[in-house]
Formats: C-alpha cells, structure tokens, sequence
C-alpha cells in the first residue's frame, strides 16, 4: 500500500511516499481502509524531532476516516486512555507515533477506537474531526465548562483545534472573541459567528482590546502559550477559567496575584477520553457541526500540505485525500 513515512527528522518536507506492507490486524484491532486523513500540528512537531519518545521509520497520521467491515467509520486518535477520566493513563499514547497512522491505505486500531462516521458529514470533513474535535470539546466544555450566554475567548482562531471551539461555542449560544494572526482569519471567524475579532500580530496589547470590547470573559482557550497565554489570563472574570492544551510559543510567566486573588481555575488537558470522544461524536452530530476544511490535498501532494501548516497559513484543517488501493 502507499503510505507517507518519516525515516529521519529535520523538516516536515521529510515525509516520503512509500510501498509500504498492508498492516495486519493484531489481537483486539481493526484495519481501517483509509478514505481521508487530516494534519494536526504534532505531525510537524514530529518531523522537527520536537516530540518524546520519536521511532523511525514510522507513517505518521493522527486523524482519519474511512471503511471497515462495510461501514464508513472514523477513529478515535487517543490509544489506551486508562480507567480514569480526569486524566490519561501514563501509557496512553496517541495514534501516528509511536504506532503507525492514518498518512496509508490502510492503518491497524484498537477495535474500541472503531467509531461510526457521523452521516451528515463527508469523508473529508469526518476526516477532520477526531484529534481537533476531541481536544476541543475537552477543553471547551469538560474543562472549560462553557455554558449558554458565557463569554469565551479563543486566542489564536487559525488553528485547527481552535476553531472547532468557535464553532462549538456558537452552537451553544456563548459569545465568541478570538485573536489571530492575520486579518483574513478573523474576517473567516467572524463568518462563523465570531462576536468580537483582533489581530493580535498588528495590536500587541490585543487584550486591552479584549477588556475594551467586552471587559472580561468567563472562559480563556490557548495554545499558544507564552505570551499569549498570559494576556488570556489578564482577561478573566473572578471566579472564571483557563484551559491550556499546548505552548506552541513556549513557557509563560504569568502574575500571580490575580490568579489567586480572583480564584481563577486554570485547567491543563490533552486529548479526550474514550467518553469525551463519544460526546464529542454525539455534539456533533447534534448539532450538525461541519469542521472547518482548510484546504484538500491528495496523499502525493503531502510535502506541500506540511509546509501549509508549517507556515501557518491554514484556517482550520488540512486534509489529505487516499487514493483507494
Ligand atoms: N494537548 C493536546 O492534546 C493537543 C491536541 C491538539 C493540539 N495541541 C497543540 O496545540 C497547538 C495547536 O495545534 P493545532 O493542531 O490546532 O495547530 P495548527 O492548526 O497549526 O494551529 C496553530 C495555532 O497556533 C496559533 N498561534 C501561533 N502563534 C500564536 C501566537 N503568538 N498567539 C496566539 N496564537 C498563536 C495559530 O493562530 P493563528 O493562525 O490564528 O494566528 C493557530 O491557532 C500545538 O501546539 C499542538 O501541539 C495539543
């Protein structure tokens, strides 16, 4: 089967196609003949050796939909969650490395991470949803706790995990205002219901801004880290909250004082479990929620679909389409 392998770091345009062998079934899994996969920004993080426990050669690939046993499914990225649904288990690992992904033909899962494709979407769009979809929906509304008519800010929109909550934070009823980079995102964002937009590239005290528009939010969502992160945290209510899944910028130093002295919650969380995934499905599908596609690439086009991401230039998610075997 083709597949898209990394055999050394250095740079997404790493990835190379490949003849590779159809994956067997192990005990417990499924093979699921890939119709359609989705970047996330761990695969370039990957190919930038910018990830703990890297093997090689391995395909990569975190998100993807197509066939098994005659029906359309998705999969759920999140391998070995464990019993505990406040946190993953230590030997929770997330599906495109260590174990080979969705970039192919064909990849091996764990029966369990088997999932019914929600009908309303297409296989590009349902190809989009798992990795994003559930660490947004962790993050918005396990974590984050975001209720009907509640402010949330979303920092960085662009994103592929972020703009899924925009879109869940308006099917919902809260308000929305979020940060990006370039003005072409947010005028993107402001299409999708976004109430309030600022470039935080062009207004670097863009949370004074924040502060001016709707003096302060209930709910803080970054991944960005660094800076970022800690101007989310000048915007909140006392008694409000942050959720963090990633620090793409880096660490942050953040003020103590109105931290504690507003009792603020600030939440850390990663991926979702099994549940998380199938509320998540079940949100979704309620809603009919259609991910935000970016851009389609087929499989041979993957080094353009990298640099894409690397160049932040996308909004929301990059999607490869697999040629059928
Ligand atoms: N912990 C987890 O389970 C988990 C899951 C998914 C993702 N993540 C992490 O979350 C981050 C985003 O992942 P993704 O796949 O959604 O990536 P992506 O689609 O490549 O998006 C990158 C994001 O970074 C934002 N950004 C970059 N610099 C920024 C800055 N200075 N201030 C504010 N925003 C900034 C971009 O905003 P604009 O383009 O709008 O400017 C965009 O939202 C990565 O660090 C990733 O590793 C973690």
């Amino acid at each position: 089967m083709q597949a898209a392998r990394l055999h050394e770091t250095g740079a997404p345009g790493k990835l190379r196609i490949e003849d590779v062998p159809v994956p067997e079934a192990g005990d417990g899994q499924t093979v699921v003949s890939v119709r359609a996969a989705a970047l996330n920004h761990r695969d370039v993080f990957i190919t930038r050796g910018l990830y703990p426990k890297i093997v090689l050669p391995r395909i990569l690939g975190s998100d993807g939909c197509g066939e098994a046993g005659g029906r359309g499914v998705i999969v759920d990225p999140t391998i070995g969650w464990g019993p505990d649904e406040r946190v993953w288990s230590p030997d929770a690992s997330i599906l495109g490395m260590p174990a080979d992904g969705t970039f192919a033909q064909n990849v091996a899962i764990p029966n369990e991470n088997v999932h019914a494709k929600p009908e309303h979407l297409s296989d590009e769009e349902a190809a989009a949803l798992p990795l994003a979809g559930v660490t947004a929906y962790r993050a918005t509304f396990v974590c984050g706790g975001l209720r009907a008519g509640e402010t949330v800010l979303i920092t960085g929109v662009g994103g592929g995990v972020q703009t899924f909550a925009l879109l869940y934070a308006k099917a919902i009823g809260a308000r929305a205002v979020v940060t990006s980079s370039r003005d072409g995102k947010l005028e993107r964002a402001k299409a999708l219901g976004a109430d309030v937009a600022i470039n935080y590239a062009t207004t670097p005290d863009w949370h004074k801004a924040v502060r001016a528009a709707v003096g302060a939010v209930d709910l803080a969502i970054d991944s960005a880290g660094g800076d970022s992160f800690a101007k989310a945290l000048s915007v909140i209510k006392p008694g409000g909250r942050a959720v963090t899944y990633g620090g793409t910028t880096g660490d942050a130093t953040i003020k103590m004082f109105p931290v504690f002295w507003n009792q603020l919650s600030i939440f850390g969380t990663s991926m979702g479990s099994p549940g998380d995934f199938a509320a998540m499905l079940a949100f979704v599908s309620k809603h009919f929620i259609k991910p935000v596609i970016d851009r389609v690439y087929e499989l041979s086009e993957i080094e353009s679909a990298m640099q894409r991401m690397d160049d932040a230039l996308q909004f929301g998610k990059i999607v490869l389409r697999i040629p059928s075997a």
